[in-house]
């Protein structure tokens, strides 16, 4: 597989989870439901563990984790974007409505991560011989249970 392209993969991937913490920080504030701002906290959590092993994969890659691409702006761009819908619709004076529009906001962002890491999966199945992004690594990371009771009710 082309160096280049795996190494735009990455840097995209690791923007999209640094744009996951500030989804996440941001929503955690717009959450009225105790319920939906624990599982959220704890999706804090774990998106900044994934911004930390996108970042020790760079270093063993030796990509800049800094470099910038039109895509990856692209990424950014996209991901504050959400981050400043949730805030807009908590200016608005509504929590209901806020909190409302945080789930859609972490729904959009939870699935561009999800299929980010079934990307990295598939880089890492046709990369074996590079030892950061084993296989197993992102299987584990892809395939962690992810409790979706609280956003559920926060929506009924
Ligand atoms: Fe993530």
């Amino acid at each position: 597989m082309n160096n280049l392209l795996v190494k735009e993969l990455v840097l995209q991937s690791l923007e999209r989870e640094r744009c996951g913490v500030r989804v996440y920080e941001t929503a955690v504030e717009s959450a009225t439901n105790g319920d939906l701002r624990a599982e959220w906290m704890r999706y804090l959590a774990h998106t900044r563990r994934h911004v930390q092993v996108l970042e020790n994969v760079c270093k063993k890659f030796a990509f800049d984790t800094e470099e910038t691409s039109s895509a990856r702006q692209i990424v950014h761009d996209r991901g504050e974007a959400l981050v400043a819908t949730m805030r807009e619709a908590r200016d608005a004076g509504d929590p209901a409505a806020a909190q409302f529009v945080a789930c859609e906001c972490v729904m959009r962002a939870e699935t561009e991560d999800y299929v980010d890491w079934e990307t990295l999966d598939l880089i890492a199945r046709l990369c074996k011989h590079v030892p950061p992004l084993t296989s197993e690594l992102v299987h584990k990371l892809v395939r962690q249970p992810r409790v979706r009771a609280p956003l559920e009710e926060a929506w009924a």
